[in-house]
């Protein structure tokens, strides 16, 4: 068992002893043995560098050579540890280190620091990866102007990119090989360094910004995929338009560089001026991709290319502060896609994801504020709290400000900080400055872990024509945080009437209302509202106006009213879910104790009348028809959870709703053609959505006319949404039949790796005793590949996330899977490893059984001897 290293804390920040004005890179590049001289420009910052003691930090670094100010350095003035640079007399004066490191690429499994990649050489340096190819100030306070010079074969690699602008280029006299210059004029924290270099293809094309410059955009990928990149060039286009007509922001290169790899831990990388990418978020066709992988191409280039301002020009003092830039760019990577598509029906997505992913996180044991006061290893805190709740709290600045006063505020803090290394405190002075608001009790959102519970108890008192709305909030316990304060949440609301409008109110007391933004600040307030015309049905948290629970007294009959009239269709669709969660957890005790589930009239007449309403839109309609997943009914129930009950109850409620429902499923389904050529837009999505969510419902018969009508979806569809769709509906049936067609998919896409994922997914997610068993058969088919994070998070990741039942086999062979799993995995990649191990992180709401089982194998990987950082600090956290 290993013990942790002491951990970081916020509070213990200090400004860097030297700075570094500017750096050289000299990449001379061999696959097994690349030489690095890094010319570093250093500087006394502080009092502290006048004691003459620098430090630099490395990560398995080889040193080769130093030399301070052009002169090779005696070894009595420094120590070199693979992890540290010590000088122990550095000048008081500004001077330069001249530092040549040995990399091995090839090796390096980590995909950290400089990597190789179907023969080509890559780079990924956030947060720690710059200290695997030289020693440096690795900290994203240090901002310097790079030069990079790159030296390669020419067959190796004719393709030389770093950032910024290209410079100088050519061949390397007497020798096959060549080398190019790149000059990044902006300075940057080393995070955002990148190179590349191999035989790639590209596609080109330019952009011409607002004030008149001509920008270079290209996108590059393995040779024979450059037209499946025309999608990802077409959003970054609107993205680039989007930021300048939205936030007014413009590119500042002469050119912007997308490079597709397939090796890659995380989604995709800002680094300046040289973006790189998974290639899952770049490549799209027809043929390959889904509906959902063209609008994840989409979301993912705006958001690194937002991070263009809002974490290259204005960047993180430190790692606390990552939501500055993460939380700020999925907000506005979310605002993008919402005016590229439905706003209504992008909210809900983006709510499912939130409740789905951060909800668990804020309610177990790796909870943590958005901006974490201490950590032991970064890597592990690039999650869902800090990107997707970070990007909420930016929304719910947006809301009480206003558009208007938000944009101010945006403007204002691009203007104090374009250069900066900045704080959080930063960011809210911005918009305090420029509207006035005082922003103090809203800063609770920053440091208060747990996810709000609102109570909210309504009276009307017709005699009075007053209505009485009563809102309690409390936020629960999370590790180290036992007290806490209320916070200041905006509420949107409406007051729907007995005609289905919204009604009018004469004044309000009680609390500050603006429009229709209630600002919650007290732990408990009662806002009175008179001259209410009739007995109002409250639609609260309007688009999810906060990212809280809210918990209300309404009957079915209100919800069932509220699915029909709510002017916010988000509250329409919640209104569908809250009466579907109602009767999936009703049915979860009913299956408990032996009895069938049965569907609630209320809810087979809100699902009806959505699926026969055609004013509204089909991806709305198809998100009203889809019930929550088996994994939110768990964290409904919060304890002692059994999911093959939860299974069970949900599979039966599927049933009683396809046949309360009866034949207007088919109706539905056969108005909506399979026919048409592909078209990735948003409406046509929208019908192709609705289509196959009706499909899946169909299928929920299992009767021999739904399964040949699954079969004839798969065998006619002419776009990878449809024929996934119905492979998709097969295999989640766990019918017989899907072996067939899992297999004949597997044989029309056995070279196509990205496809290849969706089947291995598949295959993981069959929720049938013999899955775990096929999971560990195909980690030696030919078509697993066990360095690549994609086919790893693909099939194992999937099977632990994804499949509830089989995952949480109540004999524990889930989790010794995926504990073998992982304590085998961690010696080659301990990012991915430490990513799927967040799969136990609900282990304690499990019923006793599973718990003791899940513990049991989570205690086993604690106790392993050699584990990664990453992976010992995820265990460690999980089971604190
Ligand atoms: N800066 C991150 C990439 C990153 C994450 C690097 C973690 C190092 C560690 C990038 O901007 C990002 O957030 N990527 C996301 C996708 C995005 C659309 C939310 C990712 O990689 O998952
Ligand atoms: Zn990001």
């Amino acid at each position: 068992m290993k013990t942790e290293a002491a951990p970081f804390r916020l509070e213990d920040y200090r400004a860097p002893a030297f700075t570094i004005d500017t750096v050289g890179l000299d990449f001379q590049l061999a696959p097994s043995a690349t030489r690095v001289v890094a010319t570093i420009a250093l500087r006394p910052n502080t009092d502290e560098a006048r004691n003459g003691r620098l430090e630099l930090v490395g990560d398995e670094i080889v040193l080769k050579g130093l030399k301070l100010d052009g002169a090779t350095l005696p070894e009595s003035r420094y120590t070199a540890t693979p992890t540290l640079l010590t000088l122990h007399d550095a000048p008081n004066r500004p001077f330069t280190l001249e530092i040549e490191t040995l990399v091995d690429p090839a090796a390096n499994t980590k995909l950290m620091g400089l990597y190789r990649t179907s023969g080509t050489y890559c780079t990924q340096c956030e947060a720690e990866g710059f200290r695997r190819i030289t020693y440096f100030l690795d900290r994203p306070d240090v901002l310097a102007v790079y030069t990079t010079r790159i030296e390669a074969e020419k067959s190796d690699a004719p393709i030389l990119l770093a950032n910024g602008n290209p410079v100088e280029s050519g061949d390397v006299p007497g020798t096959d090989r060549h080398f190019a210059v790149w000059h990044d004029p902006f300075p940057k924290p080393s995070y955002l360094f990148a190179m590349v270099a191999g035989d790639l293809g590209v596609i080109t094309d330019s952009f011409t910004t607002s004030s008149g410059r001509e920008v270079e955009l290209r996108i590059y990928c393995e040779h024979g995929k450059e037209a499946r990149c025309t999608y990802a060039m077409d959003a970054l286009k609107r993205s680039m338009k989007w930021d300048e007509d939205v936030f007014g922001l413009e590119y500042d290169l002469d050119i912007f560089i997308i490079v597709a790899v397939s090796d890659f831990n995380m989604g995709a990388m800002e680094n300046k001026g040289l973006n790189v990418f998974n290639d899952k978020y770049v490549l799209a066709d027809p043929d390959t991709a889904t509906d959902a992988d063209y609008a994840n191409v989409e979301g993912v280039i705006a958001h690194e290319y937002f991070h263009n301002w809002t974490g290259n020009r204005i960047t993180c003092r430190d790692w606390f502060q990552l939501c500055l830039k993460e939380g700020l760019t999925v907000f506005r990577d979310q605002e993008f896609s919402s005016d590229m598509r439905s706003r209504a029906v992008k909210r809900i997505a983006d709510v499912r994801t939130l409740q789905a992913r951060q909800f668990p996180e804020d309610g177990g044991p790796l909870a943590h504020p958005v901006r974490p006061e201490i950590y032991h290893e970064i890597s592990n805190f690039y999650t869902p709290t800090v990107y997707e709740k970070g990007a909420e709290v930016v929304r719910m600045l947006k809301s009480i400000l206003g558009p208007d006063d938000f944009r101010n505020g945006m403007d204002l803090y691009v203007e104090r900080h374009d250069g900066d290394a900045a704080t959080i405190e930063d960011f809210l002075a911005s918009f305090a400055d420029a509207t006035g608001a005082d922003l103090t009790q809203f800063k609770l959102w920053y440091s208060q872990a747990g996810t709000p519970q609102i109570i909210a108890r309504g009276a009307y008192d017709e005699a009075d024509r007053t209505y009485r709305l009563t809102l309690s909030q409390s936020i629960p316990a999370t590790p180290g945080q036992s007290d806490k304060q209320p916070m200041h949440m905006p509420i949107r609301f409406g007051l729907i009437g007995p005609n289905g409008e919204d009604m009018e109110f004469a004044s309000v007391s009680g609390g500050r209302v603006e429009g229709d933004i209630i600002h919650l600040t007290e732990a408990s307030q009662t806002l009175v509202f008179e001259g209410v015309g009739g007995r109002p049905v409250p639609s609260l948290l309007r688009g999810f106006s906060a990212p809280v629970r809210l918990a209300i007294d309404i009957s079915a009959a209100d919800l069932l009213f509220q699915v029909r009239t709510d002017a916010d269709p988000f509250n329409r669709w919640q209104a569908a879910q809250t009466l579907a969660m109602r009767n999936l957890v009703a049915s979860t005790t009913e299956q408990i104790a032996g009895r069938p589930a049965k569907a609630e009239p209320a809810l087979i007449d809100a699902l009806g009348s959505v699926l026969d309403d055609e004013t509204l839109e089909p991806a709305f309609r198809a998100q009203v028809l889809q019930l929550p997943s088996e994994a939110d009914i768990a964290r409904e129930l919060g304890q002692n959870v059994d999911p093959d009950a939860i299974a069970a109850a949900r599979r039966e409620l599927r049933l009683a709703i396809s046949t309360g429902l009866g034949n207007r499923i088919e109706r539905h389904y056969g108005s909506l053609s399979g026919a048409e050529s592909f078209r990735p837009d948003a409406a046509s999505a929208g019908k192709r959505a609705l289509r196959n969510t009706l499909l899946d419902l169909l299928l929920a018969r299992r009767s021999p006319e739904a399964i040949a009508a699954a079969l004839a979806h798969f065998e006619t569809a002419n776009n990878m949404t449809d024929r996934l769709a119905a492979l998709s509906a097969i295999t989640q049936a766990a019918l017989p039949e899907r072996r067939a067609v899992l297999d004949a998919f597997h044989k029309r896409y056995q070279d196509d790796a990205l496809v290849l994922d969706k089947w291995l997914t598949l295959e993981a997610t069959v929720p049938a005793s013999d899955t775990l068993d096929r999971v560990k058969a195909l980690l030696k088919h030919p078509s697993y590949s066990p360095n690549n994070p994609n086919r790893v998070r693909a099939l194992v990741g999937s099977f632990a996330s994804a499949n509830q039942t089989q995952f949480n086999r109540v004999d524990g062979a889930g989790y010794d899977f995926l504990a073998d799993f992982a304590l085998e995995l961690d010696k080659r990649n301990p990012q991915t490893t430490a990513r799927l191990l967040v799969s136990f992180r609900s282990w304690r709401a499990l019923e006793p059984v599973r718990r003791a089982r899940a513990e049991a194998a989570l205690r086993r990987i604690a106790a392993a001897p050699d584990l990664s950082p990453d992976t010992l600090d995820i265990v460690t956290r999980t089971l604190a």
